[in-house]
């Protein structure tokens, strides 16, 4: 209890700050910071890529249709999303919804780091290419690294799907619902 309540007090303090972020151009165009959201009690987090246009409208990260998605995948290993800290690897949206530059990347990471700090997750689930390469190297290929749980200085990373590359995607979702599963068996161990 102490913990969490120290845990949201860090995300606090993080979010103020980034909400005042100048750091790089995406500061520029965004309308929200989307800083992330969910319950810190389990240690579980999930970690996108970027907000899209409905996420920069509501700052609330994945409500649009990859959220949608990822929000009926969960449900369907019996996760409601409320109970894990979703966030993304970059917290504005990306003009047009390019993928995120390096520097952008560099720009935001203090404050994912922010998040690692004050959540202390067990379990990370990595929604795809950027953030698994955000967190686990630039050299990472999704396709060798997906679905595969791997530990790193104590904690467990599970690499998988961007959730938006399973929407016109039959493979993919499949992909996914096996992770989703493998996801689910990683967090009653
Ligand atoms: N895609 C992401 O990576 N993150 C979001 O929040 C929404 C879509």
């Amino acid at each position: 209890m102490e913990d969490e309540a120290r845990a949201l007090r860090m995300l606090d303090e993080l979010r103020a700050k980034a909400e005042g972020c100048t750091k790089c151009p995406l500061s520029a165009t965004r309308r929200r910071v989307v800083f992330g959201e969910g319950r810190v009690g389990l240690r579980v987090m999930m970690v996108g890529e970027a907000p899209g246009r409905e996420e920069d409208a509501q700052g609330r990260p994945f409500v649009g249709r990859a959220g949608k998605l990822l929000d009926e995948l969960l449900s369907r290993v019996g996760v409601d999303r409320r109970m894990v800290y979703i966030t993304n690897v970059v917290k504005c949206r990306p003009p047009g919804n390019r993928p995120p530059r390096r520097s952008e990347v560099e720009a935001c990471r203090e404050y994912l780091l922010g998040q690692l700090e004050a959540v202390k997750p067990r379990l990370v689930v990595l929604l795809g290419r950027v953030a698994i390469r955000a967190m686990l190297g630039e050299g990472c290929s999704v396709t060798s690294v997906r679905g595969k749980p791997l530990v790193r200085e104590g904690r467990t990373f599970l690499p998988t799907l961007h959730p938006a590359s399973a929407l016109y995607n039959p493979g993919n979702l499949m992909l996914l619902e096996e992770d989703m599963a493998t996801f689910r068996r990683l967090l009653e161990g």
